[in-house]
């Protein structure tokens, strides 16, 4: 059993990884519609991610008794000005949910719930890496500016993207 608190607390981050799921699937749409397949299919398997991490939370859950609540998740963000931006909206995404992860695992740590801590850990892990990939992404775009070709190279390099192995 979970506390009243962590239960709250975990049904909270299923929900925001839920929206940046959604968030994700919104911005490769967003792509797809410009022609810029790499992209959006880079940020397909994001999305897929997401909903992923927000399983592996649910089914803490469901391993520790259950109380599992869907909350709403909003419309996201579908107009972008630019290739850029998308990637400026996801490192923004992605440094949010690092501060949730780490709010998270304060919560854990107050109510001792210590197989949450264990959980967390992945967590903690992966938004380091997460992180710094949206962070290099924005990078490479500040350096190519409003270079066609270079833009193209850049969405072929990350439609070469495979799932990652978990
Ligand atoms: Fe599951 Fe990228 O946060």
């Amino acid at each position: 059993m979970v506390t009243a608190v962590v239960l709250e607390a975990v049904n909270e981050q299923i929900n925001n990884e839920l929206v940046s799921s959604y968030t994700y699937l919104a911005m490769s749409a967003h792509c797809s519609a410009q022609n810029f397949h790499g992209f959006a299919k880079w940020l397909r398997i994001q999305s897929a991610e997401e909903y992923d991490h927000a399983m592996k939370l649910l089914d803490f859950l469901i391993n520790r008794g259950g109380g599992v609540r869907l909350n709403a998740i909003p419309e996201p963000k579908v107009k972008f000005k630019s290739m850029q931006e998308v990637f400026e909206v996801a490192l923004k995404q992605e440094q949010d949910v690092s501060k949730r992860i780490d709010a998270l695992y304060e919560t854990a740590q107050k109510e001792k719930a210590f197989s949450l801590m264990v959980e967390l850990q992945w967590f903690l892990t992966e938004q380091v890496e997460e992180e710094k990939q949206s962070r290099d992404i924005v990078a490479k775009f500040q350096l190519i500016k409003n270079d066609a070709v270079a833009l193209l190279e850049m969405d072929r390099e990350l439609g070469s993207r495979g799932p990652e192995k978990k």
